[in-house]
């Protein structure tokens, strides 16, 4: 397995300033961690991120990708214009989306094709509801988000990144236990052995309230291979010391 890899997902925060002082105080702690780590930022800000992550090991990414190609979509962006800023990761159907957005698995599954067309990595999120978790739904419905994409994209299913992020420990301060991100990603690495040879390639991420007291808990465990974080990747000294333990 690869070095684990850690991504910050800025959601709609930033700002010219407040960007540039944070990416140059995780720039300059970052020397000698050995994860791979990157940032998604807001598509404003793609090009003054461009130019500050020029040559760095952090990586960057985009929140979002347009399902079509190009042509009268308005507000829409599309992958190709992702590439033109260097993006190399860019998250599809993060539950936000899908509840604000009303995204589903079959446009969720379009999204990561055009970033996969465009030499993107999609990161994709699945995860499920609290109501589904009391329900006992928990496995049914990562793997049927999980399927569409594998459905559409099964040559190189081997390229994406998954993210597991429960929807009920986003922004809320309760994380899964070790023990259910484990459990869950195990069920997803399976889903995704049955699709391909190369499955252990693909990083399955979690996210969902991850922060520096409990990120090496969580990447302890075998099947997860690295974190998608929110509001901890929003402070750099949080963020640093998230990097340094998926660097152990
Ligand atoms: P928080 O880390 O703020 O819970 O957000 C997680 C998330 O949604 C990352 O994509």
């Amino acid at each position: 397995m690869a070095a684990k890899l850690m991504v910050g997902n800025w959601k709609m925060n930033g700002s010219l300033v407040a960007n540039a002082s944070l990416l140059s105080e995780v720039l300059a702690g970052m020397g000698g961690k050995t994860c791979r780590a990157a940032v998604c930022v807001p598509a404003p800000y793609l090009a003054q991120a461009q130019a500050l992550l020029a040559g760095s090991a952090l990586a960057l990414g985009a929140q979002d990708v347009s399902a079509h190609e190009a042509g009268a979509y308005t507000g829409e962006v599309s992958a190709d214009m992702l590439r033109d800023f260097a993006v190399r990761y860019c998250i599809v159907g993060h539950s936000e989306r899908r509840q604000y957005h009303g995204e589903s698995d079959v446009t969720v599954a379009s999204k990561a094709q055009r970033a996969l067309a465009a030499g993107i990595t999609p990161i994709v999120c699945v995860g499920e509801s609290l109501a589904e978790r009391d329900a006992g739904q928990t496995e049914a419905v990562v793997k049927r988000q999980l399927a569409a994409v594998i459905h559409t994209n099964g040559h190189c299913i081997s390229e994406i990144v998954v993210a597991y992020e429960p929807v009920w420990a986003i922004g809320t301060g309760l994380t899964a236990t070790p023990e259910q991100a484990q459990h869950v990603h195990a069920v997803l690495r399976a889903q995704l052995q049955a699709a391909t040879p190369h499955a252990d390639r693909v990083s399955i991420l979690y996210g969902g309230s991850m922060n520096a007291a409990n990120a090496a808990d969580l990447l302890a465990r075998p099947d997860v291979d690295g974190g998608l974080i929110g509001g901890a990747a929003l402070k750099a000294s949080e963020f640093l010391t998230m990097l340094k333990a998926a660097s152990r």
